[in-house]
């Protein structure tokens, strides 16, 4: 699936959430998470990004792992 990292946080663009077309991107706090059983991988919004903030997991840069379990968190109710 693909995850939203670091350069998210408070900038919060918003233009990933108009290029998705499932609507699968939230605003939570400080940065956008992408829900991960909702994001259909179409990688739409990779490039839309205007600070590279959205990564596909399996590519991830290891200090930017941490995001793959948070944007996970993030939908599931503690
Ligand atoms: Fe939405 Fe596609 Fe990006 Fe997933 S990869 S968050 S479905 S635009
Ligand atoms: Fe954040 Fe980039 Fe979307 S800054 S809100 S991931 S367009």
């Amino acid at each position: 699936a693909y995850v939203i990292t670091t350069p998210c946080i408070d900038v919060k663009d918003g233009a990933c959430t108009a290029a998705c077309p499932v609507d699968c991107i939230y605003e939570g706090g400080r940065m956008f998470y992408i829900h991960p059983d909702e994001c259909i991988n179409c990688g739409l919004c990779l490039s839309i990004c205007p600070v590279d903030a959205i990564a596909w997991d399996e590519e991830i840069s290891p200090d930017r792992q941490a995001f793959i379990g948070i944007n996970r968190d993030f939908f599931t109710p503690a």
